[in-house]
């Protein structure tokens, strides 16, 4: 175990406390199949999870109808690890009344276990102040507001509709806000052009803290035998979200861009990172990048709930490799050392004369300019531009 989050121990911890949760570790369980009912919500608190959002419930689930199969997965050259996955799950379809039932079950189960409601309603008033209600005398702790499913709900003008439309998003939120007696995370679609407008519109609204990314709107593929698109359903498909490894980049820029947002504008408002995490090298570098917490879907999916495991090791010897003693001491650690485009020209300008005036070795042959780049010499130069030798 962990010494308590306290300065002077040598000893790093995992432990955080974020919008008044209280939780053992950073590592959250993401809305999705790992927070489907309680059986498995119980098993990811007895694996160790920090906290569980359980699978996004709204208050009619007949109105959800899920086809199979529903996943389509992008495999490396190997053909067995999976760098992509792309879904068209829809929100729980379990009735409403069920998950009230098990909220207050769970709670009973594990009195400490911070157990977060994802909730997603049309736009009307009156619906989100029922759910939010009805899930906080269950007793759940906090809320995760889902925005941002890219497919199936935005025809109902939900999900990742309202997650597109700032205004809808502020008054969304100004709603909860009015109703909430718990902390609310605004979970963010990243399938939009600047992050930053509807995080700041539902901050502006009220909510706690952000959550972001939800999937990618893709397409994982089609069947060279069939020429069907996939994953196919009765021969025919539809977009989908995408997530793993793969969304990792993106989900880091979208967090990077939040981070920076939150820091100007919204100081101490919280921020969970999400898309691809694995490890706990990658859960570090989105705490570097400004997040407080961070969402594992795909990964409980691919590895099982026993990962978080070797995932808090991880994070652990990272954070004694740098003499870290608590999360707060690396949180948003990395994001001064992003700059514009011609920032980087004007530092690189600027070491290339000093050095030229100190009469340094001359610089190695490295392509400047696109005219310098040869055929022969390709692999070389890309290695030793991303090298900036
Ligand atoms: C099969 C599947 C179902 C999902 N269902 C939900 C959902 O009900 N509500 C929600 O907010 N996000 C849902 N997500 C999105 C994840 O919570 C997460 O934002 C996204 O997958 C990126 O993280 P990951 O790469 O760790 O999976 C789902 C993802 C997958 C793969």
């Amino acid at each position: 175990m962990n010494k308590p989050n306290r300065k002077g121990s040598n000893m790093p911890t995992l432990a955080t406390t974020v919008d008044g949760l209280k939780l053992p570790n950073p590592f959250i369980i993401g809305s999705g199949p790992p927070g489907t009912n309680l059986n498995v919500i119980a098993k990811a608190f007895k694996e160790g999870w920090g906290a569980v959002i359980a699978k996004t419930v709204s208050l009619d689930a007949s109105k959800v109808v899920n086809v199979t199969p529903r996943y389509g997965k992008l495999h490396a050259d190997d053909g067995k690890e999976v760098i992509g996955w792309e879904n068209i799950e829809l929100i729980s379809d379990r009735p409403f009344h069920l998950w009230i039932d098990e909220f207050k079950k769970c709670k009973d189960m594990f009195p400490d276990g911070v157990l977060i409601a994802s909730i997603m309603e049309e736009y009307n008033k009156d619906a989100w102040i029922e759910i939010v209600q009805r899930c906080q005398d269950a007793g759940v702790d906090a809320f995760e507001l889902n925005f941002s499913c890219p497919h199936g709900l935005p025809e109902r003008k939900m999900g990742a509709a309202m997650g597109q439309c700032p205004e809808i998003l502020e008054e969304v939120c100004s709603w909860v806000k009015g109703a909430a007696k718990k902390p609310f995370w605004a979970k963010m679609t990243p399938n939009i052009t600047h992050i930053e407008d509807p995080s700041r519109a539902a901050l502006r609204g009220g909510a706690t803290g952000l959550a972001a990314i939800n999937t990618i709107r893709s397409v994982i593929g089609v069947n060279l035998d069939t020429l069907r698109p996939e994953p196919s359903v009765e021969g025919y498909t539809t977009p989908g979200g995408y997530s793993s490894r793969a969304v990792r980049p993106i989900a880091l820029r979208m967090v990077m861009e939040i981070a920076t947002m939150i820091r100007k504008e919204f100081p101490g408002r919280s921020l969970s990172g999400i898309g691809g995490i694995e490890s706990g090298n990658d859960a570090a570098q989105f705490i570097l990048l400004g997040a407080d917490t961070v969402q594992v879907c795909t990964g409980v999916m691919k590895f099982g709930y026993e990962c978080v495991k070797p995932m808090q090791d991880e994070l652990l010897a990272f954070m004694a490799k740098h003499k870290f003693e608590t999360l707060e001491d690396f949180k948003g650690k990395s994001l001064p050392y992003f700059t514009t485009h011609a920032d980087l020209v004007k530092r690189q300008g600027e070491r290339k004369a000093a050095q030229k005036a100190a009469a340094a070795a001359p610089p190695k042959k490295m392509v400047q300019a696109d005219g310098e780049w040869s055929g022969d010499e390709f692999v070389k130069q890309s290695d030793a531009l991303s090298r900036g030798e």
